[in-house]
């Protein structure tokens, strides 16, 4: 995962063994020397065989060629397609350059599997290319900070799925986590110490070219600046003093766009983070401008009559005209979301839609490229098929032409970061946005969700020899809030619940940014595996073509289900953190009885009265509202089988 473009598949296969060695021919560098290492490091962790030594003497059976180097600083469009041929003797892995490299070695790290005779990978011929050049994973380090080592197993998690650019927004009201030299109160007053040091973020971008990922910052601007008018107020349009914020959702601050002091500190500043940041594309935000501060400001309003700025977004983009020039002053090309995209706008400012898929279509209309993360924001806990099947050129796009197709430049996975802590962010990452990463990897005509669903579960597995745990978390939360008790009770629960989707959890309790995320909403994963084969199953079953094993299947987690409560409950009630979750095991255990009860129904066709299932609907329909910020899965699935009863 992700497909690729080409496989012949043949028979036999290639054995590792102790025998294995390894050669690196064509151009060298000391970035493949590295490639190669971790390579050895993954395959022995992950075989047991230690290859790291052995394969420095071995013959060498695995051939790497490379016919030449790649761009100083990694490049959009850059070529990263590599061939693999894998014969019962020989690897051969050719590329036009390091990148090309990495990524098939990523491939053959996932063709590994264990037979009776060993490890082996199978006979195969791959040749491979990305369908996009942009395939990105944003992570949000303001609201929650993110530790260096939490960035770096992201970045090698991207590596293993072919994702190319590692889009960091570093900047936001609840934190400024970027080092400036030129104004440091930025981060002084703006991060309460949790920020990046420039030697930092140089290991970030050096972390990352090694895996053939480009670096793209982004400093938000005007709005979503509160931290950084902690130390520098006079940049904004609103009344000093201001505090970091702590609280989630928009804020008023906005930076005034009226005043020439406020583009000599913004040109000061993006002149020291594009040298910091070698990549071509710099992200200055633009997003969810209010406007309140520009209104309630009368030297703006008195500014903007005496210009004939009609009103706030025609303000905002005079502010973005006028940085966007700054941004290429210093060599740069902007990126901003889709509300920079103004009447005006240069047709060189990237634009990355996030609020639907017609913006990023209307910028490919009007000449602009674009890429899409509508549909790929994994912090709103959708389940990995529904970000898969949205593609950037999606329905809508088919009313665009090939040239405008060709400005779609791929999307990116963003991951907010209001509800995950360095703890829990990679279960919420992984494994979903290999999907993610496949949708913008592989063929579109790959779509088959059962296909994807197999091998997310393999890739999931595989995360682990990357210090990637996004299961094991779960496991470990669920221990910590079971003290000293055996978890599995709650084991039992956690997997039939999910986080709410989309927005709803900020209306369902009251966060803020030290609210610790430690119940069971932050441990379980985003999508429930066992509610979604619970659900095939009972799907199956309503329609009348369920076997005698899916009967068996859906009455052992039924009655699991159903005695659950009884062993939880003397649990839930030992601790401030559990005790919520007592209505909702409740719940748990009537869902099951109804599910047991329409389950006898079916398998004996006995009639049920209609009054008692109506009764039994309304009860299953409420008990698919939340409870304790959680979603109880499998209760739409008992609704189906209840419908599915005769009645009298
Ligand atoms: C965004 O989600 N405000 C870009």
């Amino acid at each position: 995962m992700p497909l690729p473009a080409h496989v012949e598949q043949g028979q036999g296969e290639f054995v590792i063994d102790g025998q294995f060695g390894i050669a690196l021919q064509g151009h060298t560098e000391a970035r493949l020397d590295r490639a190669k290492q971790r390579f050895l490091d993954t395959l022995s962790r992950e075989t047991g065989i230690p290859l790291w030594r052995e394969a420095q003497f071995n013959q060498p059976r695995f051939v790497i060629q490379t016919a030449g180097p790649s761009a100083p600083v990694q490049q959009l469009g850059e070529d990263e397609s590599y061939r693999l041929e894998v014969s019962p003797t020989k690897v051969q892995l050719t590329a036009a350059n390091p990148i090309g490299v990495l990524r098939g070695l990523q491939t053959f790290l996932q063709l590994v599997r264990v037979t009776p005779s060993g490890f082996s990978v199978p006979v195969v011929t791959i040749d491979d290319k990305p369908r996009f050049p942009w395939r990105g994973l944003m992570i949000d380090t303001s609201r929650h900070f993110m530790p260096l080592d939490v960035i770096e197993r992201n970045l090698d998690g991207m590596e293993a799925v072919k994702l190319n650019v590692f889009h960091w927004h570093i900047t936001d009201d609840q934190g400024f986590r970027a080092e400036s030299k030129k104004f440091p109160l930025l981060q002084e007053k703006g991060s309460d110490g949790l920020y990046y040091t420039q030697d930092q973020i140089r290991q970030v971008i050096g972390y990352a070219r090694d895996r053939g990922i480009r670096v793209v910052p982004e400093f938000d601007m005007p709005c979503h600046t509160t931290s950084w008018f902690v130390g520098y107020p006079e940049l904004a349009s609103g009344k000093s003093p201001y505090q970091v914020a702590r609280s989630w959702g928009v804020h008023n601050a906005a930076m005034d766009p009226t005043k020439e002091s406020t583009y000599q500190f913004v040109d000061s500043f993006i002149g020291e983070m594009a040298a910091l940041f070698p990549d071509a594309y710099f992200h200055i935000g633009g997003d969810e401008c209010n406007g309140k501060e520009w209104t309630a400001n009368p030297q703006i309003q008195a500014f903007m009559h005496a210009h004939n700025i009609p009103n706030n977004a025609a303000l905002q983009a005079y502010f973005t005209a006028k940085v966007q020039k700054l941004v290429a002053a210093h060599g740069k090309i902007m990126e901003g979301w889709d509300e920079v995209l103004q009447p005006g706008t240069p047709k060189d400012v990237v634009i990355q839609s996030w609020r639907g898929q017609a913006s990023l279509d209307e910028a490919a209309r009007q000449g602009y490229r674009s890429l899409l993360s509508t549909g790929y924001y994994i912090d709103l806990n959708q389940p990995a098929a529904e970000h898969y099947l949205v593609d950037p050129l999606g329905d809508t796009a088919t009313a665009l032409t090939p040239a405008q197709q060709s400005l779609i430049l791929g999307g990116e996975a963003a991951m907010w970061s209001e509800f995950v802590t360095p703890e829990n962010i990679d279960s919420r990452i992984w494994p979903r946005t290999a999907a993610i990463a496949e949708r913008l990897w592989s063929p579109q005509q790959a779509r088959d969700v059962d296909s994807m669903y197999r091998r997310l579960s393999v890739v999931a597995q595989k995360l682990q020899y990357y210090d990637l745990q996004p299961r094991a978390i779960t496991n470990v939360m669920l221990q910590r809030m079971s003290g000293d008790a055996d978890p599995t009770p709650l084991k039992v629960l956690a997997a039939v619940v999910a986080p709410p989707k989309g927005y709803s959890r900020e209306g369902l309790a009251s966060y803020n940014a030290f609210t610790p995320l430690n119940r069971l909403v932050d441990a379980v994963p985003p999508e429930s595996d066992t509610a979604r084969e619970f659900h095939d199953i009972a799907t199956k079953i309503a329609a009348g073509n369920a076997t005698p094993r899916d009967w068996q299947q859906a009455r052992e987690w039924l009655s699991l289900w159903r005695d659950n409560d009884a062993k939880l409950e003397p649990l839930l009630v030992q601790s401030d953190l559990t005790v919520e979750l007592v209505p909702l095991s409740h719940t748990l255990t009537h869902v099951a009885e109804m599910g047991i009860q329409a389950l006898d129904a079916l398998q004996n066709n006995d009639p049920v009265s209609v009054a008692k299932r109506q009764q039994n609907i309304a009860f299953l329909k409420s008990a698919e509202k939340p409870q304790a910020v959680l979603l109880l899965m499998v209760a739409p699935s008992v609704e189906l089988l209840v419908q599915a009863t005769k009645t009298e």
